[in-house]
């Protein structure tokens, strides 16, 4: 699903960056338990905010960035373009990456699940690409009451429960989750 309007706005606002920088990628980092040399897949990377700030932290990272969204891919193009071979970015489909069996050691999603129209097909996907043993990390927003029909900024959130079902079915043998109100954290490996 692309981003449009107020979301797509706030992406590229440098308040983003900020809120990536100081907020997002150390609620991630501090739980999910990061090798400092891996080779590492971002799907949904958006503008590259989550990029920029988890290639810093991580310099020893080989970091491919995707998005299945072009106009989202060009600008995190430019703005990743100083890490050099480290830190590619691609046009990228979570339903159907372009990558062989194996490839990488983490995968990593932030705020993008949600977005996708298959998120299980993702997560299967997810499972494809990783070596034995990689670990997938997901940050997403769920909805606080799922009985309750899901709007706006939490249209296409699913339950947890939903969730571990599709990490057993796609293959992954144990995940770890840590749950606030509206969102979570997740490695599965
Ligand atoms: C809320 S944004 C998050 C961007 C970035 N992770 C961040 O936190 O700054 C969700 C992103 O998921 C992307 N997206 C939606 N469906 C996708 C799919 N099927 N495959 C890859 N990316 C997708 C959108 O284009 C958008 O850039």
């Amino acid at each position: 699903m692309r981003m449009q309007g107020f979301e797509a706005w706030v992406l590229r606002s440098g308040a983003w960056d900020a809120f990536s920088r100081g907020v997002v990628v150390p609620w991630v980092a501090d739980f999910a338990r990061f090798r400092e040399d891996a080779e590492v897949l971002e799907i949904g990377c958006g503008q590259g905010s989550v990029a920029l700030a988890l290639a810093e932290r991580f310099p020893g990272w080989s970091l491919t960035a995707t998005d299945v969204d072009p106009d989202m891919v060009v600008p995190a193009i430019g703005r990743l373009a100083r890490f050099g071979d480290r830190v590619k970015v691609e046009v990228a489909d979570a339903e159907e990456l372009p990558y062989p069996v194996g490839r990488f050691d983490v995968v990593v999603a932030v705020l993008v699940w949600h977005h996708v129209d298959v998120w299980r097909a993702a997560t299967r996907e997810a499972f494809r690409v990783l070596r034995p043993g990689g670990s997938l990390v997901l940050a997403d927003v769920r909805h606080p009451r799922s009985s309750e029909p899901k709007r706006g900024l939490l249209a296409g959130t699913y339950g947890l429960e939903a969730l571990h079902h599709a990490l057993a079915d796609a293959g992954f043998r144990e995940w770890r989750v840590s749950e606030g109100r509206v969102s979570f954290r997740l490695e599965a490996r």
